[in-house]
């Protein structure tokens, strides 16, 4: 067995997968969820596909008292994976205040108490959107980062820098910050997945939602920007896949694998697939047709971005391994299973 490892926002749709994955590799995990975004209910289809229930506590990791309570009823925790924030785009340009005071305050109370309880290795759930429009893709973890196009990007922007500015005053703690690309799919089992409240921003809940009759139709944002088929190209990259990339993190940390108290990793696949194709994707791998219609340019869309995993793969072990194909079948699975239960 091996260590106890708190994680935050894990009834999220990422920290539920990563809590799957951690117990796979023998951790023992406790979750803090306020659930403002999630659903209790993901805990049984965790212990579903694991056969281990994670210890629970809802909570608000704003309230530093609430942690030290947490901590002091589950000692030993050794780790911490930090997914509990605000994350929609459009939202954070209508509330900042809210995605501020929530995002970075989650961040300063886990730092402030880390080295209280002893916890040794902190990793960070970034965003891609920290490099803002690439000036050349792939992009590299050297790639600048530019001016972020939302609140919540200035969020991950931020809680990056306090992070590093934490261990240079001499923090004893190590953290590793994980750059997703585009999380998609769910896992195989259909147990657990995305679950967005009310109508998905992102792109593949709302075009399952839309092949099983949900929504009447998909707008696709754009066909106009300077790609082959003229809509937006993204790094999908397969959440299981992305879940055990923070396994790999922990594992680093926990085993002082390396001397750098802080690193950082672009967690995508490499390659690049426009919206168009993603369709296609599905609709090939499902045989269910998407009805879409090519609408006007949504703000603050980046035109193209998609990784170099070359330092993940290489430094930190990890490689995404699904395919496409794979992912649009568990996310299709997963959507028919919501039917199924009668959630939607
Ligand atoms: C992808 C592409 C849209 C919906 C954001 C965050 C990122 C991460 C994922 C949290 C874009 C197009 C979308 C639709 C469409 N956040 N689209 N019709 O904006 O790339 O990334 O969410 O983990 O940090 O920045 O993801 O899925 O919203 O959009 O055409 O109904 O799909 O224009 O080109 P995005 P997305």
């Amino acid at each position: 067995m091996k260590g106890k490892i708190l994680v935050t926002g894990g009834t999220g749709f990422i920290g539920s997968h990563t809590t799957v994955e951690l117990q796979n590799a023998g951790y023992e995990v406790v979750i803090i969820d306020d659930l403002s975004n999630s659903n209790r209910d993901v805990l049984d289809g965790i212990e579903h596909i694991t056969g281990k229930r994670p210890v629970f506590v809802e909570g608000d990791c704003k309230d530093i008292n609430t942690l030290h309570q947490l901590f002091k009823d589950n000692p030993g925790i050794e780790g911490i994976i930090n997914f509990a924030a605000h994350k929609a785009v459009g939202e954070s340009v209508q509330k900042p205040i809210m995605y501020y005071r929530n995002n970075l305050n989650i961040l300063l109370n886990l730092l402030d108490l880390m080295p209280v309880y002893g916890v040794k290795g902190f990793v960070f759930s970034s965003s891609c959107t920290v490099y803002g429009e690439p000036d050349q893709n792939p992009i590299t973890e050297d790639a600048p980062t530019k001016k972020a196009t939302s609140p919540y990007g200035a969020t991950k922007q931020m809680c990056e820098d306090i992070i590093a500015d934490v261990i240079k005053s001499g923090s004893p703690i190590k953290a590793i910050l994980l750059r997703y690309f585009n999380p998609i799919g769910a896992h195989p089992s259909a147990e657990i997945g995305e679950l967005p409240n009310g109508v998905p921003q992102n792109l593949v809940p709302y075009l399952t939602q839309t092949a099983i009759g949900i929504r009447p139709l998909l707008s696709v944002f754009g066909d106009d920007y300077d790609t082959p088929d003229g809509s937006c190209i993204r790094d999908f990259i397969n959440v299981v896949d992305l879940a055990k990339a923070h396994v790999r993190a922990l594992d680093r940390m926990l085993n002082d694998e390396s001397e750098d108290a802080l690193e950082v990793f672009n967690i995508g696949t490499g390659n690049g697939l426009s919206v168009l194709q993603l369709i296609d994707a599905f609709e090939r791998a499902t045989g269910v047709e998407v009805p879409h219609k090519i609408v006007g340019r949504r703000e603050g869309d980046i035109e193209k971005i998609w990784a170099d995993p070359k330092r993940a793969n290489e430094v930190l072990g990890w490689k995404a391994e699904a395919s496409v194909d794979e992912t649009m079948l568990s996310a299709w699975k997963w959507q028919k299973r919501l039917r199924e239960r009668g959630i939607m």
